[in-house]
């Protein structure tokens, strides 16, 4: 090997080891350390044993079946990576909001799911592969967490833009192996930004490992076992090849939050009094943003306030004022009066957040009353 390829090797080694650090995956770190000891053993024992003498100060966390599971998980043949990310015991920060059709259809997979038997005397298979679609931040790797804690079963992610982007030329059989994986453990299998598989289509050089790719999940698919449970999630439903998308038994849409539900996430998030306004104003404020998106400027207001020692009404008024301030003229007026009509805010209140005049608030109020 020359200089050159030596160098980017260590780049991609350090690359890797960032990623792992940085998600906090100690065992996967372990595993990573492990391998490095053993390459530069011939090469640089010196370092090799350095390696070794730090994963033995800093053993791995965790019961001993963690660690045999952590040991089972697939890996990159090269890389020695592993190609997914086991979550054993699910948990949610805050219980997740969706409208009823997109709940109806979620806890029906979990019913199907919880009762084999039953479906089975009838001779009814159930769901196996359901397809998440909808705009990011609303809640599909969420939906798959919250379903894998209501089955108590561990959730495996394969997060198809990362396994594409940094192994392409290995992915049909990277993707197979996870698949085999799945089936063989009894956990929920999430194919994380399938879109990703799609969106490569428009480099040429790709297409032929692109078919194959899509050949073994079609297949896959086809013949998911009843007992296992397949799900997918995309951002572009538009972007997959028909074929995989028809292959979905269920498909479920998650919609942008209406403001209700904006307004009940942060009724979970802010803990405040049952009667505080705030959840409401925000909702009608932030209408249209995404879950994901709502949350983190909440979430930012409750840490600007906690550092500043001040009160987080100014920081959520802050918030409001922000949303205000990125709407054209009309809009603003509009969120004005929803501000006054649905959240109940004085119409002084309005006028000083929106910066529209209480002047032209009343005559919009009169236009629209009318
Ligand atoms: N329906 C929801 N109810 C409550 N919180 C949500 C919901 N959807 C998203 N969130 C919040 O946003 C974060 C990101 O959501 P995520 O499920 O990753 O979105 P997606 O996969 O649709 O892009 C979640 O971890 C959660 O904090
Ligand atoms: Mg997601």
């Amino acid at each position: 090997m020359d200089n050159a390829d030596e160098c980017r090797e260590l780049k991609d080694e350090l690359f890797h080891l960032a990623r792992v650090a940085l998600e906090g995956r100690p065992q996967d770190m372990h595993l990573l350390v492990r391998k490095l000891a053993r390459r530069y053993k011939a090469e640089d024992g010196a370092l090799s044993s350095q390696l070794t003498d730090l994963l033995r100060k800093a053993p791995v966390r965790g019961s001993p079946t963690r660690r045999a599971e952590v040991a089972g998980l697939p890996l990159d043949n090269d890389s020695r990576l592993p190609l997914v990310r086991l979550l054993e015991t699910p948990e949610l920060e805050i219980e997740p909001v969706y409208d009823r059709t997109t709940w109806g259809s979620l806890r029906q997979v979990v019913d199907e799911q919880r009762r084999l038997d039953r479906l089975k005397e009838a001779g009814i298979e159930p769901t196996r592969s359901v397809l998440f679609t909808g705009p990011p931040g609303v809640g599909k790797t969420f939906a798959a967490k919250w379903i894998a804690r209501e089955l108590g079963r561990p959730l495996a992610t394969l997060d198809l833009s990362a396994v594409m982007s940094s192994f392409l030329g290995r992915t049909g059989n990277n993707v197979r192996v996870v698949l085999d994986y799945a089936k063989a453990h009894d956990c929920v299998l999430l194919l994380d930004e399938l879109d990703a598989v799609a969106k490569r289509r428009d480099d040429s050089t790709e297409i032929g490992e692109l078919k194959r790719l899509v050949t073994v999940l079609l297949q896959e698919i086809d013949e998911w076992p009843a007992s296992g449970l397949l799900l997918a999630a995309t951002n572009h439903p538009d972007l997959l090849d028909p074929a995989v998308w028809r292959r979905f038994e269920m498909v479920i849409d998650f919609p942008l939050p209406s403001r209700e539900h904006l307004a009940a996430v942060f009724r979970d998030l802010l803990e405040m009094d049952e009667d505080s306004p705030w959840p409401v104003i925000l909702g009608v404020a932030l209408a249209g943003s995404s879950f994901s998106d709502a949350a983190q400027r909440v979430r930012r207001a409750r840490r600007m306030a906690a550092l500043n020692g001040g009160q987080i009404e100014h920081q959520l008024e802050g918030v409001v004022r922000a949303a205000a301030e990125s709407l054209g003229r009309d809009d603003r007026q509009d969120l004005a009066l929803r501000l006054m009509r649905d959240a109940g805010v004085s119409q002084r209140q309005a006028s000083e957040i929106t910066g529209v005049s209480r002047d032209t608030i009343r005559k919009h109020d009169q236009r629209e009353g009318a």
